[in-house]
């Protein structure tokens, strides 16, 4: 606690040991890779701009690459006690070389250096949570392809409305999965842009090039504005906000598998291995997971709404509140990610009473638009013949005979569907429940998953820059 501050020359007192504890960023510890390969970049860059010699670069990257191999496994240890990674990584690199670590953070601030290592984390935590949505989806297109034609009835306002089949039910899932793995890749790549150079508020009069460290550390390219690109956290925002509607979908699914696993709907049984059981009701098979997917959603979108409230009202430039976006930040991308993981493993683990399912599609009532249907064809005003349905219903439900009974007393001619099958290859409409609309979109489904697959490699490529920055693979 003696050590002094690296910023302290225009102070005479040391910083209060509570203030600093205060001050001070624990959660860096996600960070201290991309504080590295960022360092690293920018010692090259300063020694393009004739700042450092080459002897000088060579010794603060091996510096900088020896702590990052001592404390790569276990960061906390290098920020003991320092205010946060940047100044934890600075002192102990120019405890090694007190010759040429005190060059380091030439024409750098904190300020560009932290939006740097946001920017850096955030890429690679979008493409982790993207691989456990990916996985997600494959197995969300297993159950289709193993429950192409297996009837069940789909429900508004969760009262039975019309049969479908599973594939056709499990894809309404994969198209919101697929959403947010394509908003995540929007977010991805509206973000790939390097703040570095930006300084702490207005650039350098150094002859630094942000371009040169861009390229490096694999950017699409630097800042516009260095005002603006030292303070920017949009993309936490975003990143987070895409993280929210992903939790959102999981919650549903999860709630779903809640659901479905009372005895009372019994579509679905979850493997032991992913149930937890009652301290006093023996009997209990609860579904502790997926309840803790759809809580758990609750606590990211808190996340977004911290972050918002954090945010509101800065002025322009770097405040400190902005250390404050971090955590939730790094936590909303763990969680959503180990939610995604969870789901994927109920999902594939699931079995499905397709027995069940198919006994309650083959409710007739469900059939009722069908009905009105043949009457529509047969020339009927589409009211009217709503009408005519809904007092055949009536009389159905009344006298305790089926609907397709009453439909045939009336209207012989009129074709009623003899099953849940033969309701749903009807609707033979885009994105309906036939068959042959559900093949085509599982083909389009494969179609998706392909290019989001190709967009993965050629993002991995880019991100390939920190590790080659480290000296690694
Ligand atoms: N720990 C700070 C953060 O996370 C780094 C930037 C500090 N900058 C400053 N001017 N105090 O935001």
């Amino acid at each position: 606690m003696s050590r002094k501050e690296l910023w302290s020359g225009r102070f005479r007192k040391q910083l209060d040991p509570g203030a600093l504890k205060f001050t001070s960023s624990p959660e860096d510890a996600l960070l201290f890779r991309y504080d590295i390969a960022g360092s690293i970049a920018h010692a090259m860059g300063l020694e393009r701009a004739g700042i450092i010699g080459p002897k000088e670069l060579k010794t603060l990257v091996g510096g900088l690459r020896n702590i990052y191999g001592r404390f790569s496994a276990d960061p906390e240890k290098i920020l003991s006690g320092e205010e946060d990674v940047h100044m934890a990584v600075e002192r102990k690199l120019t405890e090694m070389h007190p010759g040429s670590g005190p060059r380091l953070h030439t024409g750098r601030s904190r300020n560009d250096q932290v939006a740097l290592d946001l920017r850096l984390y955030s890429r690679e935590g979008i493409v982790r949570l993207l691989a456990s949505l990916m996985a997600l989806e494959k197995t969300i297109l297993s159950v289709c392809r193993k429950h192409i034609s297996a009837p069940l009835p789909s429900y508004t306002h969760l009262q039975r409305a019309q049969p479908v089949y599973l594939s056709h039910y499990y894809l309404a899932h994969f198209w919101r999965f697929m959403r947010d793995i394509q908003r995540l890749q929007r977010v991805f790549d509206a973000l790939n842009t390097s703040p570095l150079g930006a300084g702490a508020i207005a650039g350098s009069s150094l002859p630094l090039e942000p371009s040169f460290t861009s390229s490096l550390l694999g950017f699409s390219g630097p800042f516009d504005n260095s005002i603006d690109a030292s303070s920017d956290r949009d993309f936490c925002l975003d990143t987070v906000h895409a993280c929210v509607m992903a939790a959102l979908h999981l919650s549903a699914i999860a709630e779903e598998i809640v659901l479905w696993s009372t005895a009372e709907f019994g579509y679905v049984s979850l493997p032991d291995a992913l149930s937890t059981g009652s301290s006093l009701m023996p009997h209990k098979k609860n579904p502790d997971l997926a309840e803790l997917v759809r809580g758990k959603c609750g606590s990211v979108t808190g996340n977004f709404v911290s972050m918002v409230v954090s945010a509101k009202g800065l002025p322009l430039g770097y405040s400190r509140d902005l250390q404050e976006l971090k955590k939730p930040l790094f936590e909303s991308i763990e969680e959503v990610s180990s939610m995604a993981g969870t789901v994927s493993e109920m999902v594939s683990g699931i079995s499905f009473n397709t027995g069940r399912m198919a006994e309650n599609a083959s409710d007739q009532l469900s059939f009722s638009v069908e009905a009105v249907d043949g009457l529509v064809r047969s020339g009927m005003p589409f009211r009217e013949a709503h009408g005519a349905v809904g007092k055949a219903v009536a009389e159905s439900i009344e006298k305790g005979i089926s609907l397709g009974a009453v439909m045939r007393k009336s209207w012989p001619d009129i074709v009623f569907p003899e099953s849940a099958g033969e309701a749903i290859e009807m609707r033979l409409s885009h994105g309906g429940s036939s068959l042959a609309s559900v093949r085509k979109q599982i083909t389009a489904s494969s179609g998706e998953m392909a290019r989001a697959r190709k967009w993965m490699e050629s993002r991995s490529r880019l991100m390939a820059a920190v590790d080659l920055l480290l000296g690694g693979k």
